[in-house]
């Protein structure tokens, strides 16, 4: 313990650089070693900020505490409300959403995700036999957000293919500046949040032109429906949708509407939604036992019906072990950034943290832990959690691909369920090789873990 009680500083050789290069090449690696060395909680130097590593028995004081914010922490690695225009605190308002508008709707919203789900798969195949998909991330990207937009947007919005183009472009725009350099953070983490900003400005300020051209898409769709309400009164059905969810959300004032709001907000849950349930569902194309998952769907859903119910694909537990296994293994390694406010933050421990500081979770601390998982950690097993009563979307200390706590990922149920419709549909209609005895190679991208093998899809004969 250092004399001021803060983690211990994992030491390192050249002050402006300090552990930035072995963090970048191989963060799993480096994190290990430092854990070995200094235990569950440090703090490493990376792009020229301190950032305090917190592992297993001390991370879920930092998912339950008051004291450390997940918002702003966000804030620090996206500037999502300068880039879209948003309020400051604006995940708490999603998380509202997400709870409100998708889940006590999932059955519509997962039938509709269905129906678009295997348009988009016949749209990606067309007449092939077999096709080659050289990048799994792209492959279930490019669908999984044209179906979560289509099914967010709702009815009128999906006859107008422009505003599928603004979300996925913005989505794009958003997810590219995570990976501009970091390079001015070695002078001020605030200059690298700066650069995010200038380099997005000056490629055309896409976001923010984005968010103009949708508010104005969306405004007669808007209008039309609270005409409706008005003069409908009790007979007008209103469609279940995100727009719905938006115009009676309590910011709206609806004989004065926000259509910017509105439209920042489509676009604010395309992107939550869309980016991690694309590349959870990637990194499950590259696990393997296809054929038992194969042979469960034949049980579950023996006529082949088009569309399943919810209640049907809660019985395929050998998938949702599959799913939580794929959930376990892949991921940021560090991730989940919180920042600590003004208080402070005293670990149980006995550590403490002054305000401002950051912090992040070593989710393989937890994850690859022998003790909190049935079996050989390591090793991918996607039998490891089935019939263990040990669903993937309940969170614990032992298991946090979701978060935990305060702000505990509100939208994992819907996620969990569109994987499972994903991979069924794909296992029903493809074979999907490789099928080997080990799980494709993952590559470690700047702390991101990217699925990275090409896969060989060949259409089922039946
Ligand atoms: C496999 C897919 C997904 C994964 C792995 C995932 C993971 C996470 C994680 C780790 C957090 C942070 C929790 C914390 O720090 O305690 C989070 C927060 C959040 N997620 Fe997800 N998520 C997924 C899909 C979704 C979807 C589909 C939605 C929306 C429909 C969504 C909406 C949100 C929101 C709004 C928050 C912020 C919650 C808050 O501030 O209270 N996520 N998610």
């Amino acid at each position: 313990m250092s004399e001021d009680n803060e983690p211990p500083l994992v030491k390192y050789k050249y002050p402006l650089i300090g552990h930035t290069w072995d963090y970048l090449s191989n963060v799993g690696d480096f994190i290990a070693k430092c854990r070995a060395q200094y235990g569950n909680i440090f703090t490493i130097n990376v792009h020229g900020r301190m950032l305090t590593i917190v592992g297993k028995e001390y991370a879920h004081e930092i998912f339950v505490s008051k004291d450390c914010s997940f918002a702003r922490g966000f804030d620090e690695i996206t500037p999502l409300n300068e880039i879209l225009g948003l309020e400051r605190n604006f995940t708490s308002a999603t998380a509202e959403l997400v709870r409100k508008t998708l889940m006590d709707n999932v059955d519509v919203y997962t039938h509709h995700f269905q129906n678009v789900l295997h348009e988009k798969v016949e749209e990606e195949f067309g007449n092939l036999e077999t096709k080659n998909v050289d990048s799994p991330l792209d492959f279930v990207q490019d669908i999984v957000s044209k179906t979560m937009a289509s099914i967010l947007l709702g009815e009128e919005a999906r006859r107008v293919p422009e505003m599928m183009s603004i979300l996925l472009e913005t989505s794009r725009v958003i997810g590219e500046s995570w990976f501009i350099p970091n390079t001015l953070s070695y002078i001020h983490p605030y200059l690298h949040r700066l650069r995010v900003l200038w380099t997005v400005r000056r490629a055309g300020d896409i976001p923010q032109k984005n968010m103009a051209l949708l508010a104005q898409l969306i405004k007669p769709i808007v209008d039309d429906r609270i005409r409706k309400e008005k003069t409908l009164g009790s007979s007008w059905k209103e469609p279940v949708d995100l727009l719905s969810g938006l115009i009676n959300n309590k910011r709206i004032d609806k004989s004065n509407v926000d259509y910017r709001w509105i439209a920042v907000h489509i676009q604010l849950m395309v992107f939550v939604a869309v980016h991690s349930t694309a590349a959870f569902g990637a990194n499950c194309l590259i696990g393997i036992n296809w054929e038992e998952l194969l042979e469960e769907q034949l049980e579950v859903n023996p006529e082949n019906k088009k569309i399943i119910t919810n209640e049907e694909t809660n019985k395929m537990e050998r998938m949702d072990s599959f799913i939580k296994e794929s959930l376990r293994m892949s991921g940021v390694v560090v991730d989940m950034y919180h920042k600590v406010l003004e208080s402070g933050f005293q670990f149980s421990n006995g550590y403490s943290l002054p305000p401002g500081s950051m912090i992040a979770i070593d989710k393989n601390s937890i994850h690859f832990d022998q003790t909190y998982t049935f079996g050989n950690p390591l090793e991918f097993d996607g039998n490891r959690y089935f019939q263990k009563d040990s669903p993937s979307t309940k969170v614990g200390k032992t298991y946090i691909a979701f978060g935990l706590g305060r702000h505990v990922c509100p939208g994992r149920f819907f996620a969990v369920l569109e994987i499972k419709l994903l991979m069924a549909h794909l296992i029903r209609s493809f074979v999907i090789k490789p099928v080997g005895k080990t799980r494709i190679k993952n590559l470690t991208f700047a702390g991101f873990i990217i699925p990275f093998d090409k896969l060989v899809f060949e259409r089922r004969t039946k």
